[in-house]
C-alpha cells in the first residue's frame, strides 16, 4: 500500500433496524484508519452508508405501514445522525436506492450477461426468506437453515445465475498468492479451506417480481429484479464513480471493513464478481468479530443490544470509541460491559492520559507562569532525555522501553492491530508519568533544568495527542488546546509534526477542565456508612483477644490486612493542618485518605506517585474529613519520614501479599 491513495469501506448498512454497536464498530474502525492516512498526507476516500433493497427492508417497511421508500428516508437518518455524533468523517455516504447507484448496478449486469456470465436456469432449492438466499438439500439441516437456524421453503423457479464456480480454481491462487489479502489469518484460511474442500456452485443473481419488487429490475428482464447483495456489493465500485470527487481515482480499495458473517460474501461473491469483470481485487478485506453483551448474544429477544448513542452521550465519544478498540484485539470476538468501560475511563484515560495532562501543566504554571519554557540545550544530559527516544523513533537500548513509537506504531495500524497501536502510546504515557516521579521539578534547584523537564513535559504531551487523534479526534484537540496551540490538529501533516521540538517555546498554557472526570462506582452510601474511631496504625484490624507471649502473628493474621498499590490522583493539604494531606488514591477503585505527612511532603511531591495502602480500614474522620484507609510509611530515629513506594512499575490496584 504505497501507493499515495487510500480507500477505505464500511459494510453498507440495512435500514430495516436501527443501528446499533456492531455498525458503530465498523464505520469508527474505518474513521481512525482514514482519519491517520489522511495524516500521513495520502489522499483518502471513505465510504460508507445504506443497503435499502431486499426482503428484510421490504418487510420492515410493510410492518410500519410504509412503501420501502418512506421507510428507507426516515431510518437513513438514524445512521447520519449515529456518525455524525460518533465524529465519523467519511467522505461519502452511498445509498442503494440512489439513481446513479441503481444505473450502474443495471450497466454490470447487462455487462456480464453479454459476457455470458450470467445465464438462465430452471432452478429448485431451499430457500431461507430472512437471510434471503438458496441452500442445497444437503446444506439444509433438519428443515432449517444452517445459518440462522430458521425453516426453509422449497422453491421451484427459473432464474438467473452467474457462473460464479468457473473462478474457484483462480480465486484459491489469488489468496494465496496475497497473503495480506483476506485478513485476518485465520479468517483466511477459513475461506481457503472451504473453497479447497468444496464445489463451489453458481450464484443465483435473480428474484422473480412476483416474490419480492423491492429491487434493482435486471435490464434483461423485466420479470426479475436482482439479488440484494448483487446490488450492494456493487456499491463500492459505484460510490468512486459518483460520490468521489475525481471519479475512479480511488478504485480498488485498500480495506473493505467487514464483520465475520459477511466474509463469504465479500471473499467469495464479490471476489468472483470483480474477476467476471476483468476489475482490479481490492488490497484487502479484514473481518472483525462480534460483540457479546456481558457473555451473551447481542440481541432484540434478549433485550440487551448496546446502542451506540446511548454509550456515548453517557460517557462520552471519546471514551467510547477507545473502549471499542483498546479492549479487544481487532479480528477477534469480544465483550462489552458497561463496567469494563468504566474501568478503562478511570484507569487509562482519567489516570493515566487525564493526570499526565493536569499534572504537567500544573507544574509550569507553578514554576513558569503558565508559559512553556525554553529548552536549555547545553543541558540535554538532564534526567530523562531518553524521552526524546520515545518519539523520534531513535532507540535507547538502555532505556527498559527499547521500541520506536513512530515506526512501530504505524506497522500496527497497517496491520489494522488498534489494540496494540493503543497499548504501545499507554506505555508511552505511563513513561512520561514516570519520567516526572524520576525527574521531580518541585525539588530542582537548578532552573535551567527545571525547564527541560517542562518544556519536554508539554512537548510529548504535543506529540501524544497526535498519535491520538485517529482514535479520539476531540481529547487530541482538547490536548493541544490546554497546552495553548493554536492549530487545529486534524491539519497537521504527520511526519513533520513528528519531529521533536515543535512546540514553540513562550507558548502560554491554558489549563482546563479534566480530560476525564473519573466514575464514580462506589455506591454513595457505602461511604457514608459508619465513621468510627480516629485512624491510628490498623486501629481497627480485629486483633485477636489473647495477645500472643512472643508478640508474633500468623499468617493469617496478617492476611486480613488487605495491602494494595494505589495510585495518587490529587493532593492537597487539609485546611487548618500543617501535618494533614489529602489525598485522592486510585487502588483499583477511588479513595481518599488522610495522611499525617505533610510536613515532610509537599501536594506536589505525592501527585501521581504509587503508594502502599491498606485498603481495609475502616474509615475514619481525621479533622473532619473522612479517611477511607493509611497509607504506609516508616520514620527513623533521626524523624526522617519516607513513604514506601514499589520498585517497580507496578499498576494500581495490584496486590501486596
Ligand atoms: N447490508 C449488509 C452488508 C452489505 S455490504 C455490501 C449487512 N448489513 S447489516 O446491517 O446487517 O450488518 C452490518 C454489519 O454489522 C456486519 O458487518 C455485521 O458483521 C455487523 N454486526 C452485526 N452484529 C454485530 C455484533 N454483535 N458485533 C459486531 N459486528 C456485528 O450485513
Amino acid at each position: 500500500m504505497e501507493q499515495d491513495k487510500f480507500y477505505v469501506t464500511t459494510p453498507i448498512y440495512y435500514v430495516n433496524d436501527v443501528p446499533h454497536i456492531g455498525h458503530a464498530y465498523t464505520t469508527i474502525a474505518a474513521d481512525i484508519l482514514a482519519r491517520y492516512y489522511r495524516l500521513k498526507g495520502k489522499r483518502v476516500f471513505f465510504l460508507t452508508g445504506t443497503d435499502e433493497h431486499g426482503q428484510k427492508v421490504d418487510k420492515a417497511a410493510q410492518d410500519k405501514r410504509k412503501t420501502p421508500k418512506e421507510h428507507a428516508d426516515i431510518m437513513v437518518e438514524n445512521f447520519r445522525a449515529l456518525w455524525s455524533k460518533l465524529n465519523i468523517s467519511h467522505d461519502a455516504f452511498i445509498r442503494t436506492t440512489d439513481t446513479e447507484h441503481k444505473n450502474i448496478v443495471q450497466s454490470v449486469l447487462q455487462e456480464l450477461r453479454d459476457k455470458g456470465e450470467i445465464v438462465k436456469r430452471a432452478y429448485s432449492g431451499w430457500y431461507c426468506t430472512p437471510d434471503e438466499r438458496f441452500w442445497t438439500e444437503k446444506e439444509v439441516v433438519g428443515g432449517n437453515c444452517p445459518d440462522c437456524k430458521r425453516p426453509v421453503e422449497h422453491i421451484q423457479e427459473e432464474n438467473y445465475f452467474f457462473l460464479m464456480s468457473k473462478y474457484q480454481t483462480r480465486l484459491i491462487k489469488h489468496i494465496e498468492d496475497n497473503p495480506s489479502y483476506i485478513m485476518p489469518e485465520t479468517r483466511k484460511n477459513e475461506v481457503r479451506g472451504f473453497l479447497k474442500n468444496n464445489d463451489l456452485g453458481d450464484l443465483c443473481i435473480s428474484r422473480p417480481k412476483s416474490r419480492l419488487s423491492w429491487g434493482v429490475p435486471l435490464p434483461f428482464d423485466e420479470d426479475f429484479v436482482t439479488y440484494v447483495w448483487f446490488d450492494a456489493l456493487l456499491n463500492y465500485y459505484s460510490g468512486t464513480k459518483y460520490l468521489a470527487k475525481s471519479p475512479l481515482q480511488f478504485w480498488p480499495a485498500s480495506h473493505h471493513l467487514v464483520g465475520k458473517d459477511i466474509l463469504t460474501t465479500h471473499a467469495v461473491y464479490w471476489s468472483t464478481m470483480l474477476m467476471a469483470l476483468g476489475w482490479d481485487l481490492p488490497e484487502n478485506i479484514f473481518a472483525h468479530g462480534w460483540w457479546t453483551v456481558e457473555g451473551k448474544k447481542m440481541s432484540k429477544s434478549f433485550g440487551n443490544v448496546v446502542d451506540p448513542n446511548e454509550m456515548a452521550e453517557k460517557y462520552g465519544v471519546d471514551a467510547f470509541r477507545y473502549f471499542l478498540f483498546r479492549e479487544v484485539t481487532f479480528g477477534l470476538d469480544g465483550d462489552f460491559s458497561e463496567e469494563a468501560l468504566i474501568r478503562r475511563i478511570n484507569t487509562d484515560l482519567a489516570n493515566d492520559l487525564g493526570n499526565l495532562l493536569s499534572r504537567s501543566l500544573t507544574m509550569i504554571e507553578k514554576y513558569n507562569e503558565g508559559i512553556v519554557p525554553g529548552p536549555d540545550k547545553s543541558k540535554d544530559g538532564t534526567p530523562g532525555i531518553s524521552l526524546k527516544y520515545h518519539f523520534t523513533g531513535i532507540v535507547d537500548v538502555t532505556s527498559d522501553f527499547p521500541v520506536s513509537l513512530p515506526d512501530n506504531f504505524g506497522d500496527y495500524l497497517y496491520k489494522l492491530e488498534f489494540a496494540q497501536a493503543l497499548s504501545l502510546l499507554w506505555r508511552t504515557i505511563s513513561e512520561v508519568n514516570k519520567y516526572i516521579d524520576i525527574a521531580a521539578p518541585w525539588k530542582q534547584k537548578d532552573k535551567d533544568i527545571l525547564f527541560n523537564v517542562l518544556y519536554n513535559l508539554a512537548e510529548s504531551l504535543r506529540l501524544i495527542a497526535i498519535y491520538l487523534y485517529p482514535f479520539m479526534p476531540d481529547t487530541a484537540n482538547k490536548i493541544w488546546k490546554q497546552l495553548g496551540i493554536d492549530a487545529d490538529i486534524s491539519n497537521v501533516i504527520f511526519d513533520e509534526a513528528m519531529e521533536w521540538g515543535g512546540i514553540k517555546p513562550g507558548t502560554k498554557v491554558q489549563k482546563g477542565e479534566a480530560l476525564f472526570p473519573r466514575i464514580d462506582t462506589k455506591k454513595k452510601n457505602k461511604r457514608e456508612k459508619t465513621m468510627g474511631k480516629p485512624a491510628g496504625a490498623h486501629a481497627d484490624v480485629p486483633v485477636s483477644k489473647e495477645e500472643p507471649k512472643d508478640n508474633l502473628i500468623t499468617i493469617n493474621d496478617f492476611a486480613k490486612v488487605q495491602l494494595k498499590i494505589g495510585k495518587v490522583l490529587e493532593a492537597e493539604r487539609v485546611e487548618g493542618s500543617n501535618k494533614l494531606v489529602k489525598l485522592q488514591v486510585d487502588t483499583g477503585e477511588s479513595r481518599q485518605i488522610v495522611a499525617g505527612i505533610g510536613k515532610a511532603y509537599t501536594p506536589e511531591e505525592l501527585n501521581g506517585r504509587n503508594i502502599v495502602v491498606v485498603t481495609n480500614l475502616k474509615p475514619a474522620k481525621l479533622m473532619g474529613v473522612e479517611s477511607q484507609g493509611m497509607l504506609l510509611a516508616a520514620t527513623d530515629k533521626e524523624g526522617v519520614l519516607s513513604i514506601i513506594v514499589p520498585e517497580k512499575n507496578v499498576k494500581e490496584g495490584a496486590v501486596i501479599k
